[in-house]
């Protein structure tokens, strides 16, 4: 079997960056080039300064500084890591399409395809190369095609590799996967990918499957997961009329080991770059096999998701007398989660459009967002002129700073240190009566009641 000495991942993203620089980390004989084409993410990559790494994740920093000069590499050179490669990686951004046929369900393959043909022009001896990217089941299909017309008598061997780190513990989940899923045809090709990660991963962990099983299983582990919070949301607004806390219902049905008791912190609604867009394509795909009835099922996961942040917006502008017209209402957390500086598809985006839409004043403060990230999410979404975002919206580096003076404070996203606020001093500098709508369930309700806070908080 061949021995895999040099590996380049195309893509140094969110999923790239951190999968790689473990790769690299538990192989320290295997040398592996993450490469890009965007300058700045490699530059950020190669910065001296680790606190500038372009992905945020607790540990990372000790990960990459440890491989990094080593035997990891960041490049914007694409072909030469190409042509030097035993095993190439794919892990470009594969985002829902925003044109033609399919758009707003099927995945955009434009990047995927691209890669293949570089691969298949650059080139000149045999490759593995992985699939790391989520695609839809039977995307290796189409790699073979482009790679096996070349005519220049290479071997390719493609397999599929789907990604389940989540952001925030990214550098955990890689150390310590619940499974490794490796997904092909050849023999040879998937035991040398096995001999990479059975570096660190117990080999009971390392699942092999065919090709068509691993790709779908990577649509379907999403779906189910984002499934789990749509179920619980469900049931916040049921329990809201009802006197029921979700909390309290969380517990007592996640106590079943049936059940089990993950995924069932009912929130403001799912974001992150992958369950909408990775349910979304589960449903294309269903209903271009014409299976209706499969698709309408996983599509209310999303209708219900979309529900659930409206339903949040509504309910401050409701609380507040059905008017945020001028008034100062203080986010906390734009980020999709703790943890990371993300915010593709968070919920925050959308509850912030929402009482813009109503001319309300918002001020955000989030640990790990830059304020360019924030008004480059509002003015991505069209609803509003650029200026008139950054008329109605200001973004502070303090949070006490967001909240002095404000009518109201919304948590978006449940970073840890919202808690530790001295929310006595914070009820001082806000106006009266002073409203917490907790989109998390993160503050503690009878601390708040007893500070005179009007709290809500979702599912209670
Ligand atoms: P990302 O947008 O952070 O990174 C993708 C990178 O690929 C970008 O930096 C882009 O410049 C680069 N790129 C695109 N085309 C290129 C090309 N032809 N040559 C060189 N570089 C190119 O995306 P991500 O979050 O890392 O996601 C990558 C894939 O992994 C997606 O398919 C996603 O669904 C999947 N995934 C993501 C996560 C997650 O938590 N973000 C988890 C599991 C799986
Ligand atoms: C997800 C999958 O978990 C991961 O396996 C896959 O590889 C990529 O997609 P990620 O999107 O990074 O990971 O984060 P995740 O922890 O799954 O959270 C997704 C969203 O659901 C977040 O907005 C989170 O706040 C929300 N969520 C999660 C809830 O609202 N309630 C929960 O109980 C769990």
């Amino acid at each position: 079997m061949k021995e895999i000495k040099k590996i380049t991942c195309i893509g140094a993203g969110y999923v790239g960056g951190p999968t790689m620089s473990v790769i690299a980390q538990k192989n320290p004989d295997v040398e592996v080039t993450v490469v890009d084409l965007n300058h700045a993410r490699i530059a950020a990559w190669n910065d001296e300064d680790l606190d500038n790494l372009p992905v945020y994740e607790p540990g990372l920093d000790a990960v990459v500084g440890e491989a990094r000069g080593r035997n990891l590499f960041f490049s914007t050179d694409v072909d030469k890591a190409i042509s030097e490669a035993d095993m190439i990686f794919i892990s470009v951004n594969t985002p829902t399409k925003t044109y033609g046929k399919g758009k707003g369900q099927a995945a955009d393959l434009k990047f995927i395809e691209l890669c293949a043909r570089q691969i298949a022009a650059v080139a000149k001896n045999d490759k593995i190369v992985v699939e790391k990217s989520t695609l839809p089941v039977r995307t290796a299909e189409a790699l073979k095609n482009i790679l096996e017309n070349t005519g220049n008598g290479v071997n390719f061997h493609i397999l599929s590799n789907p990604e389940f780190l989540a952001e925030g513990t990214a550098v955990t989940d890689l150390h310590n996967p619940d499974r490794v899923l490796i997904g092909g045809e050849d023999a040879e090709a998937i035991e040398a990918l096995v001999n990479v990660y059975a570096a660190w991963v117990p080999r009971e962990r390392i699942l092999t499957t065919n090709l068509w099983s691993s790709e779908l299983s990577k649509l379907v582990a999403n779906a189910f997961l984002a499934q789990r919070v749509s179920s619980i949301n469900a049931i916040s607004e049921l329990c809201e009329v009802t006197g029921a806390n979700v909390d309290e219902v969380a517990r007592a049905i996640g106590q079943d080991s049936r059940i089990g008791g993950k995924f069932l912190k009912a929130s403001v609604g799912f974001g992150g770059s992958c369950f909408q867009k990775d349910i979304l394509n589960l449903v294309y795909i269903a209903r271009t096999y014409n299976l209706h009835e499969v698709a309408d099922y996983w599509e209310q996961v999303i209708i219900m998701n979309d529900h659930q942040k409206t339903r949040f917006a509504e309910k401050i502008i409701q609380t507040m007398y059905n008017t945020v017209n001028g008034k100062h209402i203080a986010f906390l957390g734009w980020a999709f989660k703790k943890d990371t500086n993300d915010t593709r598809e968070s919920a925050a985006i959308y509850v912030a459009d929402h009482l813009l839409d109503e001319e309300a004043q918002v001020v955000v403060y989030d640990p790990k967002v830059s304020a360019e990230q924030i008004y480059k999410d509002l003015d991505y979404l069209g609803t509003r002129s650029p200026e008139d975002n950054r008329r109605l919206v200001k973004v502070v580096d303090n949070a006490y700073e967001a909240l002095d003076g404000a009518h109201a404070a919304a948590i978006l996203t449940e970073w840890d240190e919202f808690k530790g606020y001295d929310w006595a001093k914070v009820k001082e500098g806000m106006k009266k009566p002073s409203f917490v709508f907790d989109g998390r369930k993160l503050l503690d309700r009878n601390e708040l009641n007893r500070l005179g806070f009007a709290y809500y908080a979702i599912g209670e």
